[in-house]
């Protein structure tokens, strides 16, 4: 019997032609290809740059029908937006808490009280993964329909390692929705009442929880809340040290509500990111420069806290840190799902130029989860993109409350 016949089928080629096209394929500048056109190639981008400058063997195989032709039509095309700090799996809402904090409660005294992240911990467990994922479904498109094509998800409101591994696997599921989802381990986000002082225990086990949790295919990454009202540093390194242990990268909520050093802690260990980042000391730029830290601001954090103290944006540019951009959505500190919001927030707060804040949803963002394959329109990469009715784009930090999103391509094709 002779073998069976195998039909290696190339990948479908597309050619998207007519976009002015924002490639980041520089370190500085947007990279603007004004009559600019794509080919993709299944998931893949095959070619970028001036239509006029297409290879003469794409054009053959363009007049022989061997590939099929998309006309943007003038719109403007990006990288597609990465939101690479979320807590989008959780129970329940902390509306009341909003009241409490207008009324001159602060974040720390409610989460003092036991409320904060440990009242959402308490509708997180009571909520099945049924619940949690039709949830946390809806906040995804949310996102999606504002550009989102990779997302990043972390545990923390679950802090017991079968509540923890039922939000992961959530998160996981995502994906469904045709997004790259990365998962972060976030045990270390706030200790729960079953461990009330015994904090050092508590540590313990959730870096006895890590290896099981990779085993199940559940943690890309791991991160940890390192504050006076969290964990502290030394307690902080053992999270890390186990991370490193099973070859996981870490990342840190970081000088959030007062300087703790965990910037400098977290480079020690070569942290993808630190993330808020307000309270950031001279020394830990410096430290997170060496380490090549991503700086990730989480400007809906910096607003909904009414937090006054700008993150050291001049510092972090002098050094040449990279900084990104999230949503940090969750339910009581950042409870939006704009990502345009975040670029408009991030200049009108931060004074970042429009560049920088696109860069930071898209090229740094993607550095931010140790994704080199995304984040550009350069050939190599992925081919996630997202087609803008927008003529530069500045605009999409200039509005805010107006979606100009026409369409999303994601491992090159159409969604939605
Ligand atoms: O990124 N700072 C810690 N974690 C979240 C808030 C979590 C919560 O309040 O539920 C943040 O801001
Ligand atoms: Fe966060």
């Amino acid at each position: 019997m002779s073998a069976p016949e195998l039909t290696v089928r190339p990948a479908a080629r597309r050619l998207w032609r007519g976009g002015r096209l924002v490639t980041f394929q520089d370190r500085e500048g947007w990279g603007l290809v004004a009559d600019g056109a794509m080919v993709t190639a299944g998931e893949t981008l095959l070619w970028v740059g001036a239509l006029a400058d297409l290879p003469e063997d794409l054009m053959a195989d363009l007049r022989h029908g061997q590939v099929e032709e998309h006309d943007l039509g003038g719109a403007l095309v990006t990288p597609g937006l990465i939101d690479a700090h979320t807590h989008l799996v959780y129970g329940g809402e902390r509306s009341a808490e909003f009241e409490l904090r207008l009324q001159g409660a602060s974040y720390e005294d409610i989460a003092r009280a036991g409320g904060g992240i440990r009242s959402t911990v308490a509708a997180t467990r009571a909520a099945s993964e049924a619940d949690l994922l039709s949830a946390a479904e809806a906040r995804a498109r949310a996102l999606m329909a504002e550009g989102l094509t990779t997302l990043e998800v972390k545990s923390g409101y679950g802090l017991a390692l079968a509540e923890e591994a039922k939000c992961l696997r959530v998160a996981r599921r995502l994906s469904d929705l045709g997004l790259t989802v990365r998962t972060t381990f976030l045990g270390a986000h706030a200790l729960p009442p079953e461990f009330d002082g015994r904090a050092d225990d508590y540590v313990d086990a959730v870096c006895a929880w890590m290896p099981q949790l990779q085993r199940e295919g559940l943690v890309d990454a791991v991160d940890a809340f390192c504050e006076r009202i969290a964990f502290s540093p030394a307690q902080t390194r053992r999270i890390f040290e186990a991370a490193r242990a099973l070859g996981l990268p870490v990342k840190l909520h970081a000088e959030q509500l007062s300087d703790q050093g965990g910037a400098a802690l977290a480079a020690e260990f070569q942290a993808l990111s630190c993330d808020h980042l307000e309270y950031l000391s001279e020394s830990g730029i410096q430290a997170m420069a060496r380490a090549g830290t991503v700086a990730m601001l989480l400007p809906g954090a910096f607003y909904f806290l009414r937090e006054t103290r700008l993150p050291p944006i001049e510092g972090l540019r002098a050094a040449g840190v990279p900084i990104a951009l999230a949503s940090d959505h969750n339910p009581g500190s950042a409870p939006g799902l704009s990502l345009l919001l975040m670029l408009n927030m991030a200049c009108t707060f931060f004074r970042m130029t429009p560049e920088e804040a696109l860069r930071g949803l898209t090229v740094n963002a993607a550095q931010a989860l140790g994704l080199r394959d995304r984040g550009q329109l350069v050939a190599g990469q992925r081919a996630d993109f997202c087609v803008w009715d927008a003529a530069h784009p500045r605009e999409l930090a200039y509005y805010f409350g107006r979606n100009p999103r026409r369409t999303t391509v994601i491992g090159g094709r159409e969604r939605g």
